[in-house]
């Protein structure tokens, strides 16, 4: 059943408080609930319920017996405040799906949001209905925790209270034999607060950047926004069991072992740095989520774009904010446009939903991080900044819609944001070309935007487009600087007097490069004709990284469509600018880095199909690969230079300078492996002391075939550590040959450690296939038939995490008709097998339009 935006009724009764009893016990928890119900608008009287054993119910201390469903109770009720008792019996132990109470590792834990804790015990389960909890857990188990401050605790039980409103999808429980690893933190008003990260035992020794990254993560909050925590205790709880990153519960946050667990041994650089992003982001929604919620799941991007948008600008300040731009630019440009241009596309907030957690998107996520910075940049940091403050002014212990969030910006600013509006309700991705004229002093640029149709939206209107532009003197200096044209026509002129600008620079009068949409200013397809000259000029000039970087890509992508359609390919331009930045010595490493990778095999395909030609993923592999031996072959001497400048150097720190250093070092050894038969990366292999270096080193002998022996010493040494081991088995997958990809992930989950229920293991195997575009998509049609019967033998176990993973058919239309054939046979197949989940269903249904 369809639920839609514009159905919205407010809930007919206030929750003033609500307290829980849990009698913890694997295959039956009972669940006592007291809530005080005081009437507004009264109505029909329903308490979401689900998977839920009714032992009983009353109403005052008098027994009544409601109407029972699958999806909840209906009550006569009195009409004045009463107080509402419930029990019921669950069983945490049988609750595979991982949604409301369950069990890992004999540990009890929760996961509410978005509609969760309907598995716990009836309540109006929805976001806008706020309230103080007190929460009693009884249980043997040593460590028992809820949301909130401690209040009291003995032998057997704990109670927690946690004063601040809240919506139930931030509830949580964990009770366990657990240990804590702490901290403390002192917040600018001079409270202390208690810190701790609670792991299983063995664990304890990598818990030290996560409770660093959290403590840089508060003092930002207060130092940026004005922002300080609110209750006495802060916990955060690992889990190895979990369908998402992690979860921002009130003073009891709950992350995937995966984002909080690190050490050099056993993490990678980027481990780190997403263990810093997503501690981060998890503690600013404390204020953009918690103080200040959604009224319905409608709102979602109300709190994830806007607290993404915050833990970029972290990471920007902690690490590399042109690296960062950089990275948040290119995930856009690939993954939310494969999305938004696919049969998934949906606005940055839907309108519509069968399943809510369909909708943790990247285009909700990461657009809707797009959509306010955008913002931020229209109305300026000061504007940016009073209108955050009046927003949780006004918004505190509310639940509210982006309306609100618009209505704090055009009150603090004047603006009107009608136009702005369209960024949240239009899907798909604005086209924006750029057309030069010149006429040896002037330059007249036209910019013109249309935005295809996308499902449900045929029709679509002009969004408000910040283009910003800037003008270089092909000499190489900079004659106009960075300058936002706000673009709100599908068609608008803008006219330079070069001349005057090449004399006020007391340069010649020449037709200047144009460096258009500078820093990702909006998520657009930017379509500018620009040669190859151009675009090595700009790799090697521009003053925008953004656009320094993008020259490259567009120059890389230029020639690797080319190899794989069998036409012309002029890599030259291409490696020229590469050595240039290689032997830059003012470019950061990380930069140099990002510059030497090259689009995915996916962005490439897209790249193709954009250009309405059929991929052929086999055919995008080999250009991939000649382009990369191309590469080694006539770079290997600056390559050589750079792999040993970049050699490891003291102690491992996780740092942005040592991770961009790694990271160089890592991408010349996989180019120069190609030249070496593996000596060096063999060698590298031997002496590595962190992860990043040996994982670097695995890949590099994985992608050139050889690497058998390293990969048996890795597994005997990592055995028994399930984080490391998921990389093991990732890394076999993603660097398996196409005709052998499903084969090798065929044999892994014959592994005695293939947990396949477990999310991260799953997806480690599973979802990695997907990832391997050529192996996925080789012409035998194995890999679907092999993904899609894990996929139906996941869907009753955990159909939220299924669901998810069925995305990796949402490009099937831009395959060429043999491969389109059996995507859509494969997805006809999922659809019409009997019990789908409702997610799983919702999603191939959408992608089979
Ligand atoms: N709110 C969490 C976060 O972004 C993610 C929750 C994911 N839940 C889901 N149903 N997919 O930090
Ligand atoms: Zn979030």
């Amino acid at each position: 059943r369809k639920v839609y935006l514009n159905d919205y009724k407010p809930f007919g009764w206030e929750v003033e408080q609500v307290s829980l009893t849990f009698r913890l016990s694997p295959r039956g928890t009972r669940v006592l609930s007291r809530i005080a119900f005081r009437p507004r608008e009264g109505g029909r009287f329903f308490l979401h319920g689900e998977g839920l054993r009714l032992i009983s119910a009353a109403i005052d201390g008098r027994t009544v017996t409601p109407e029972v469903t699958d999806e909840g109770l209906t009550c006569e009720v009195p009409d004045r405040p009463f107080l509402w008792e419930a029990e019921v019996e669950i069983a945490p132990e049988d609750n595979t799906a991982l949604e409301g109470l369950y069990m890992s590792n004999g540990m009890f834990c929760t996961q509410c949001e978005a509609e969760g804790f309907r598995r716990i015990t009836f309540y109006p389960d929805r976001p806008d209905v706020m309230a103080p909890f007190r929460v009693r857990i009884e249980s043997d188990l040593p460590v028992l925790l809820s949301n909130g401050d401690p209040v009291a605790s003995g032998k057997g039980w704990a109670e927690w209270h946690d004063p601040w409103p809240k919506p139930a999808y931030l509830f949580a429980l964990v009770a366990g034999d657990l240990r804590a690893v702490r901290d403390s933190f002192t917040t600018r008003s001079g409270r202390e607060i208690d810190l701790a990260v609670w792991v299983r035992e063995g664990d304890e020794d990598r818990c030290g950047w996560a409770l660093e990254s959290l403590k840089a993560s508060m003092a930002w909050d207060e130092r940026e926004y004005g922002r300080e925590y609110d209750l006495s205790v802060f916990n955060i709880v690992a889990v190895d069991d979990f369908n998402a990153g992690a979860m921002e519960n009130k003073g009891l946050n709950i992350f995937n072992s995966a984002l909080v667990l690190a050490s050099p041994e056993t993490a990678t650089d980027r481990d780190f740095e997403r263990i810093e992003a997503v501690i981060a982001h998890e503690y600013f929604h404390n204020w953009t989520g918690n103080r200040v919620t959604c009224r319905d799941w409608f709102q979602l991007c109300l709190k994830e774009g806007l607290t993404v948008y915050r833990d970029q600008q972290f990471t920007g300040d902690m690490r590399s904010a042109p690296v960062k731009r950089i990275e948040d630019a290119a995930m856009i440009r690939s993954r939310q446009f494969r999305e938004d241009n696919g049969p998934l596309a949906h606005p940055v907030r839907p309108e519509e939903f069968i399943e809510i957690n369909n909708f943790y998107t990247i285009t909700v996520y990461e657009k809707g991080a797009e959509v306010v910075g955008m913002l931020h940049r229209l109305v300026g940091q000061n504007a940016w900044r009073a209108a955050c403050d009046l927003y949780f002014e006004r918004h505190d212990g509310q639940a509210v819609t982006i309306e609100d969030w618009l209505a704090a910006f055009r009150d603090t600013t004047g603006r009107n944001l009608t136009q702005f509006m369209r960024w949240y309700s239009q899907a798909g991705t604005p086209r924006l070309s750029v057309a030069e004229d010149w006429d040896g002093q002037t330059l007249t640029l036209t910019l013109r935007q249309h935005t295809p149709p996308t499902p449900g939206q045929q029709e679509k209107a002009p969004q408000l487009i910040p283009v910003a532009l800037g003008l270089l003197h092909p000499s190489g200096p900079e004659i106009l600087r960075t300058q936002i044209v706000e673009m709100t026509e599908p068609e608008e002129v803008v006219r330079y007097d070069v001349g005057a600008l090449c004399k006020a620079a007391g340069l010649k009068t020449e037709r200047p490069v144009v460096s258009a949409l500078r820093n990702f200013s909006a998520p657009v397809m930017l379509e500018h004709d620009q040669s190859p000259k151009e675009r090595a000029f700009l790799l090697r000039h521009d003053t925008d990284p953004v656009n320094r970087w993008e020259a490259g890509r567009a120059l890389s992508r230029a020639a690797l469509t080319a190899m794989a359609t069998g036409g012309d390919a002029d890599p030259q331009a291409w490696l020229e600018g590469l050595e240039a930045a290689l032997t830059d010595e003012t470019l950061d490493p990380a930069m140099q880095s990002l510059l030497l990778s090259l689009p995915s095999e996916d962005d490439l395909a897209q790249s193709l199909a954009d250009a309405g030609e059929a991929p052929d993923p086999l055919a995008i592999r080999h250009a991939v690969e000649a382009m990369q031996d191309h590469m080694a072959e006539t770079l290997e001497p600056v390559l050589t230079r750079a792999f040993e400048a970049t050699a490891g150097t003291g102690p491992f720190r996780p740092d942005a300078a040592g991770a961009g250093r790694r990271s160089l070092h890592n991408a010349c050894l996989t180019l120069l492996t190609r030249r070496d038969e593996g000596t060096r990366a063999r060698e590298t292999f031997a002496r590595a002391d962190n992860m990043t270096a040996s994982l670097g080193a695995l890949n590099a002998l994985l992608s050139v075939g050889a690497g058998k022996d390293e990969l048996a010493a890795f597994e005997a040494r990592w055995q028994h550590d399930r984080l490391v081991m998921d990389k093991w088995f990732a890394l076999q997958v993603m660097r398996a040959s196409p005709e052998q990809a499903t084969e090798v992930a065929e044999r892994l989950t014959q592994h005695p450690q293939f947990a396949w229920k477990t999310p991260n293991r799953f997806r480690s195997v599973i979802g990695t296939l997907a990832g391997n575009a050529a192996g996925f998509h080789h012409p035998s049609g194995a890999a679907y038939d092999f993904f899609a019967d894990w996929l139906l033998k996941l869907d009753p176990v955990n159909p939220q995490t299924a669901a998810r993973m069925s995305t990796a058919f949402e490009t099937w239309r831009r395959y060429g008709p043999e491969r389109q054939a059996r995507l859509r046979a494969t997805l006809e197949r999922i659809a019409a097998s009997p019990g789908l989940s409702r997610d799983t269903g919702e999603m191939v249904a959408r992608m089979l339009g």
